[in-house]
């Protein structure tokens, strides 16, 4: 939209997408309020498509510009999709299963090395500022420990719960650590990084400052991996694909019945719409209770 760079979408460019992750349209991390000259080329190229509504797929960097888009005038539908799964007024955005799926694959992998040559291997999911992608995988994958951006870790407390772990006869330990996990003040020092289009600190490396500082504190051999931009690719799962299915056929309804400034969202079992300003108010973070109950499993 910003670029005027458009392409018809029909039956036959879109037959086949079901088992494809992504986007075929090439949008990416852009916004159009950052931009030199404003929305204004963004609301040009809508008027001059004569566009009569847009669906906006995304989480909430692209949800926030649809609805701002949306106080600009336009008619907009929102569809949750991240991996992060951090919109609120959506019990699952699509992308979150998937991932999870693809982070738990690689934990059950990892238990190879650590089981083999009695190691601690970190594993570093995405998630940005929620826990949910390490949350589900850490528990789905039986990791030892699950660190995430709603609970500030202390490193001494996580190795203190490996040392008592390996004591008790295990050999190994399993790490997850969300990208935007951070330490307790005063524990440890790590590196802060360079902001995005949307204010938003770009992630990744939490692992690799922890790992050393688990080997040096334990003595453990300690490894880590950073599952990164894999966790974004290759085929959706089967959750995925329906959800994403169901969230088209509503965004669709929703336009043709004029239902604008709504998002399409997972309530149960049900999809359901929902005002897009609620989606986008404020981040849904893993709650304290349910960090609380895992952490039966975790050492
Ligand atoms: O929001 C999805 C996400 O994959 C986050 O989990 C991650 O922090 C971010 O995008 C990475 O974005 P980029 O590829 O722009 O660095």
């Amino acid at each position: 939209m910003l670029e005027d760079e458009t392409m018809e979408l029909t039956i036959s460019s879109t037959r086949d997408l079901l088992h494809r992750g992504g986007t075929i349209l090439g949008t990416s991390r852009t916004n159009p309020y950052k931009t030199e000259d404003g929305v204004g080329p963004t609301l040009d190229t809508l008027a001059r498509k004569r566009i009569d509504a847009l669906i906006a797929i995304g989480g909430e960097d692209t949800l926030g510009v649809a609805a701002k888009l949306g106080g600009e005038g336009v008619s907009v539908v929102g569809v949750p999709k991240t991996i992060d799964n951090d919109l609120s007024a959506t019990d699952v955005t699509f992308g979150f299963d998937t991932a999870v799926q693809v982070a738990t694959d690689a934990i059950d992998r990892l238990h190879t090395t650590a089981e083999s040559h009695d190691r601690v291997m970190v594993c570093e999911v995405m998630g940005r500022h929620a826990g949910w992608i390490a949350l589900h995988s850490g528990l789905a994958g039986g990791a030892d420990v699950i660190l995430i951006p709603e609970v500030p870790f202390d490193v001494d407390e996580v190795c203190a719960r490996i040392t008592h772990r390996h004591r008790g006869g295990e050999a190994f330990s399993i790490v997850v650590v969300a990208e935007g996990a951070v330490p307790r003040e005063g524990t440890m020092a790590t590196q802060s990084g360079e902001l995005d289009e949307f204010g938003h600190v770009r992630l990744g490396g939490i692992g690799t400052e922890l790992a050393p500082e688990i080997q040096s504190r334990t003595g453990f051999d300690t490894r880590v991996t950073i599952l990164g931009h894999v966790l974004r690719g290759g085929t959706p799962t089967a959750f995925d694909r329906i959800l994403a299915t169901r969230f088209g056929l509503e965004a669709i309804d929703a336009v043709h019945e004029g239902d604008f400034a709504t998002m399409v969202a997972l309530h149960g079992v049900d999809i359901v719409r929902v005002p897009i300003d609620d989606a986008v108010r404020e981040l849904k973070t893993v709650p304290p209770e349910l960090m609380e109950s895992a952490s039966v499993f975790f050492g």
